[in-house]
């Protein structure tokens, strides 16, 4: 059996060989989170991170389309996934051909695009967003109705907050989908008072059910900042635990999912990734420069 400890040790020793640094997704888990990753955050946050980074090589703690958005603003950076099959459902949900189609069929109307998408799809829309900054993205573009692909409960939610119509794609997170509102009102029952927090991939019957609704960053400084007694938090299981270790007078309640893809990093599969340096992330040539001004405009947002 590994030792949690070898691996963090020959990890901490390769980041120094490598001139590496290790970009961490909030649902990695803790000894990745707090034992070698370097910057943490929400998807907003690690795009934005990825812009000023000074080191010749990245590792990404998290799933492909992360990896794909840090080497859109790192061109000339070698680019690590430690597991290329971490995928993302959302991400799987559409196609080039489907947005091409869905501009054809509503001429005009503006293009957003979730970054849980292939550089593919981001090439083809007008501008991305993550959860983080969707209010945001969408208002700043002045129109009373938008394309919202490919999360149909991200789009639905930002439909009630703005009142913007979202014509939308069905695609859905395979871990946000599966909360039910009979669900939260259990928990409610059997603990009272408790602070429920909600990923807005949740349907939003699920979002309608908690007290606040934001990114996995936001839920974070939800807690750090309100200090709960007692939180559920709607979304992915290493949240908690990440945030557990952080706020011990805390309690949560813990009725997550897990996300198989964001699992399949494991200490061991970074190290490997370090050892090896694969899997090393590519951007077609023909799809970089307009799926990076995709990103570009929503980082000047
Ligand atoms: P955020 O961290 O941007 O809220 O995204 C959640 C998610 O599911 C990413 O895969
Ligand atoms: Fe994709 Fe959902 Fe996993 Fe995030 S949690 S990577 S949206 S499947």
């Amino acid at each position: 059996e590994r030792l949690y400890a070898d691996d963090i040790e020959a990890i901490l020793r390769l980041k120094q060989e490598r001139d590496a640094v290790i970009l961490a997704h909030n649902y990695q888990t803790p000894e990745i989170f707090h034992c070698v990753s370097d910057i943490r955050g929400d998807s907003l946050a690690l795009a934005r991170e990825a812009q000023n980074l000074d080191a010749k090589v990245i590792v990404l703690a998290g799933v492909h389309f992360m990896a794909e958005t840090a080497k859109l603003m790192n061109p000339e950076k070698t680019v690590l996934i430690p597991d290329s099959r971490a995928g993302c459902s959302l991400a799987e949900s559409i196609t080039a051909e489907n947005v091409r189609a869905l501009k054809a069929a509503y001429p005009g109307v503006p293009v957003v695009t979730y970054v849980n998408s292939s550089v593919a799809v981001k090439a083809e829309t007008d501008i991305c967003c993550t959860s983080g900054n969707a209010k945001r993205v969408v208002e700043s573009l002045g129109v009373p109705r938008v394309i919202m692909i490919p999360d149909e409960f991200l789009a639905k939610n930002i439909q009630n907050e703005t009142g913007i119509e979202m014509l939308t794609w069905p695609g859905h997170c395979e871990v946000h989908e599966r909360f039910t509102p009979q669900e939260i009102r259990q928990y409610r029952r059997m603990h009272p008072g408790v602070t429920v927090l909600a990923h807005p991939e949740c349907p939003p019957e699920v979002v309608a059910e908690a007290d606040y609704s934001g990114s996995t960053a936001g839920m974070m400084d939800f807690v750090a900042q309100k200090q709960p007694k007692k939180v559920l938090l709607v979304t992915e299981c290493s949240m908690s635990d990440n945030l557990a270790a952080q706020h011990p007078e805390t309690q949560f309640v813990r009725p997550c999912n897990l996300c198989p893809h964001m699992k399949r990093i494991t200490l061991s599969a970074i190290r490997r990734s370090l050892e090896t340096m694969e899997e090393e992330v590519t951007i077609p040539e023909d799809m970089f420069a307009r799926a990076r001004r995709a990103v570009e405009r929503m980082l000047a947002v």
